[in-house]
């Protein structure tokens, strides 16, 4: 097989979409290796993960820093591993256009939204307030506008009666760490457009 393109993983928190790329990563067929894996929070538990699976870390607290500067040295790091494409996954910070520039068509995000719904935050709860019938989770590439950028897939998730914020959040995550892995496959092979490819309902 060819060589496997790089990916660097930004995270601030648990990092379960983190954990199920990288396990997505070991399947032979999986065009994506992960280079790194960054946080902004050097507590966050997905960097333990991360470290005793063998993948490199770094963190770097931003307390205390400009954006700029911390957005400067995380794209170093990200530099030095290697990387060819970065993944969001509950990266908790707003971005400079000067950082998305660097990795433009090549940085994606992962939304707990159907967008161009809900961007931001309190996702579940907005949608249930809605009276929506489903929520889900959207990929995309990452562009200077926050939950913004072209949709490489989506998954819609059916809300149930008696569903809470909490309840709604457990079963998207779950189709989240399904999508992901397959959109950066598909991108990484160069194989997609950037119009949304809605894998359930569309
Ligand atoms: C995920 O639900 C992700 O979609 C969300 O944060 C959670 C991180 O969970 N991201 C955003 O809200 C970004 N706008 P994880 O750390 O277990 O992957």
């Amino acid at each position: 097989m060819a060589d496997k393109a790089r990916l660097a993983i930004l995270i601030s928190g648990t990092g379960t979409n983190m954990a199920a790329l990288l396990y997505a990563a070991r399947a032979a067929d999986c065009p994506f290796e992960l280079a790194l894996v960054a946080s902004n929070n050097p507590d966050a538990a997905g960097l333990k993960l991360a470290e005793a699976e063998g993948v490199p870390v770094f963190a770097q607290s931003h307390r205390g820093m400009t954006r700029e500067d911390h957005d400067q040295l995380m794209h170093e790091a990200l530099v030095l591993s290697g990387a060819h494409f970065v993944a969001l996954a509950g990266y908790m910070r707003i971005l400079t256009p000067g950082f998305v520039s660097k990795w433009q068509g090549r940085m994606v995000n992962i939304h707990p939204s159907l967008l161009p719904k809900y961007k931001g935050l309190h996702t579940h709860q907005r949608a249930l307030d809605a009276g929506d019938n489903h929520g889900g989770c959207s990929v995309h590439l990452v562009t200077p506008e926050l939950d913004d950028g072209p949709v490489l897939g989506q998954t819609q998730v059916a809300i149930l009666p008696g569903d809470t914020a909490d309840t709604l959040a457990a079963r998207v995550l779950i189709a989240e760490h399904q999508l992901y892995s397959r959109c950066i496959a598909r991108l990484v092979r160069g194989e997609t457009t950037g119009s949304a490819e809605v894998s359930i309902g569309g």
